[in-house]
């Protein structure tokens, strides 16, 4: 046979090994984007871990605060997927939920458990909590969003919350969200102070502070949520 009849050309040779090399190269550079990408998640989820922790050992000095920060994550997420946010906006409302009240932290417990109501003074310190909890989390450039949520959910939508006295839109979407999530469960759990309401008083007064102190679509929503649950949340 006539090598230089089947043997393809020595330049195409040449191409078709760079080609290949290219390719190789190509598929290598995918899996280390892979891996990267796969290690920030892993970073990313050890981070929270911690903040949970924190969070956890917040919860644990106060009998009458367990579990609200994991039932206001629950809704919070719930009512974000009903309020058709996007699904990265869903992860930073439910883990926002889950921190909201980090920065009690920062609280004297003496503030933190007095029953009853508190004076001026104590009540200055108990308002701080949005911000200390907000300035834990901002060194977590990945979680910007979760920290003006965590600084905004005292915020109501007539400008009588805080820290700032924002009003409706001016309040990230987030922390309306979480804001009608925090007030229920609150609502709907004992405190030294009084007995929890039962799920209909609770959102009955949910529909009174539609529109005033919370977002109206969001309690709307919130509401519709409930009902479809029996009430059981
Ligand atoms: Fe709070």
């Amino acid at each position: 046979m006539d090598a230089r009849v089947v043997a393809p050309p020595v330049a195409a040779v040449a191409d078709d090994a760079a080609h290949r090399r290219l390719t190789a190269a190509y598929q290598q550079s995918l899996r280390y984007a892979e891996d990267l990408r796969r290690l920030y998640v892993q970073l990313q989820r050890g981070v929270y871990q911690s903040l949970l922790g924190l969070a956890n050992a917040l919860e644990a000095k106060d009998p009458y605060t367990r579990g609200h920060s994991e039932r206001v994550s629950r809704w919070s997420r719930r009512l974000a997927v009903a309020l058709d946010l996007q699904p990265h906006a869903v992860e930073v409302v439910t883990q926002a939920g889950l921190l909201h009240d980090l920065g009690k932290i920062g609280v004297p417990e003496t503030v933190l458990r007095k029953p009853g109501g508190l004076d001026d003074a104590e009540w200055a310190l108990m308002k701080r909590h949005p911000l200390i909890g907000a300035e834990i989390v901002a060194p977590l450039e990945f979680f910007a969003g979760g920290a003006l949520v965590i600084r905004h959910h005292h915020e109501r939508v007539d400008g009588s919350g805080y820290p700032d006295g924002l009003h409706g839109d001016r309040i990230p979407l987030g922390a309306r969200v979480v804001a009608v999530a925090d007030v229920y469960d609150a609502l709907t759990s004992d405190r030294p102070y009084r007995r929890a309401l039962s799920p209909e008083a609770a959102l009955a007064h949910l529909m009174t502070e539609a529109g005033r102190t919370l977002d109206e679509a969001a309690v709307a929503t919130f509401i519709g949520l409930m009902r479809a649950d029996g009430l059981a949340g």
